[in-house]
């Protein structure tokens, strides 16, 4: 399964599943929200120009995210293949990776409105070496500390309410499309996205293993 997709709104879970999924694939974890996050901390010019779009809850502009992903992609990690994660967004960048990395599966996450605002306000994450946490379901074991290397917890810019409702309208309204193009294209697989992360893993692997 060298090309899969990842495609659900925000808080759906699926930086939490790809971390552990690539690694038992063999292949990289393609994160455009994180690409980008390491952008804005580097304070390169690409990551300047996208911090506006990011806080704000919007889409940062294709040309930009497109740039990033396809250095990313060069790399010779990602020529078996590669999880996506936040990419594609919109039918533009659907059709443009089908042109320089078609896919090859397409999990959606299918998961109620409620449940993605409290995951997204109670989520805190390493700076150093990413681990998720979620005060509500996945606490630290020490307040505001990571378990795995001392680092000081912190919120991403963009899970503040405001931001958080821009995305799920900007989710609706530009990525959801996505699901009945995939659907055409005989490659989309929905995947129930509640429950404890070990019953939505359990769900993703069967799902792929069954995959035409
Ligand atoms: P991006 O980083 O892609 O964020 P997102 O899609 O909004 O999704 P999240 O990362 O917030 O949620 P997630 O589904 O990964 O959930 P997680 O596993 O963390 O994008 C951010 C921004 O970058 C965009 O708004 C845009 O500005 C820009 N961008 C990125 N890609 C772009 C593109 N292609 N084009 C244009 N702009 C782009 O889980 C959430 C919380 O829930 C965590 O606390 C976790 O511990 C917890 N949790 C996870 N699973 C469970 C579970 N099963 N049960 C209980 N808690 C759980
Ligand atoms: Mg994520």
């Amino acid at each position: 399964m060298p090309r899969v997709v990842f495609l659900g709104p925000p808080g759906a879970g699926k930086g939490t599943q790809a971390k552990s999924l690539a690694k038992d694939l063999g292949i990289p974890h393609l994160s455009t929200g994180d690409l980008l996050r390491e952008a804005v901390r580097e304070k390169t010019s690409l990551g300047e120009e996208a911090d506006v779009y990011i806080r704000a809850g919007r889409l940062v502009p294709d040309a930009l995210v497109l740039r990033i992903l396809k250095e990313r992609l060069a790399r010779p990690d990602a020529q078996p293949g590669a999880l996506f994660d936040g990419y594609p967004r919109n039918l533009a960048q659907a059709r443009e990776l089908t042109g320089f990395a078609p896919v090859d599966r397409v999990i959606s996450f299918v998961i109620p409105e409620p449940i993605l605002l409290e995951r997204l306000t109670q989520r805190w994450n390493c700076p150093k070496c990413g681990t998720l946490y979620n005060l509500a379901t996945r606490p630290p074991k020490q307040t505001g500390v990571c378990d795995l290397d001392g680092t000081t917890l912190v919120q991403r810019s963009d899970d503040r309410i405001d931001a958080v409702r821009m995305r799920l309208l900007v989710y609706a309204e530009q990525t959801a499309p996505l699901l009945e193009h995939y659907r055409m294209l005989g490659i989309l697989t929905p995947i129930d996205a509640t429950g404890t992360p070990e019953q939505v893993g359990h769900r993703i692997r069967t799902a792929l293993e069954h995959a035409p």
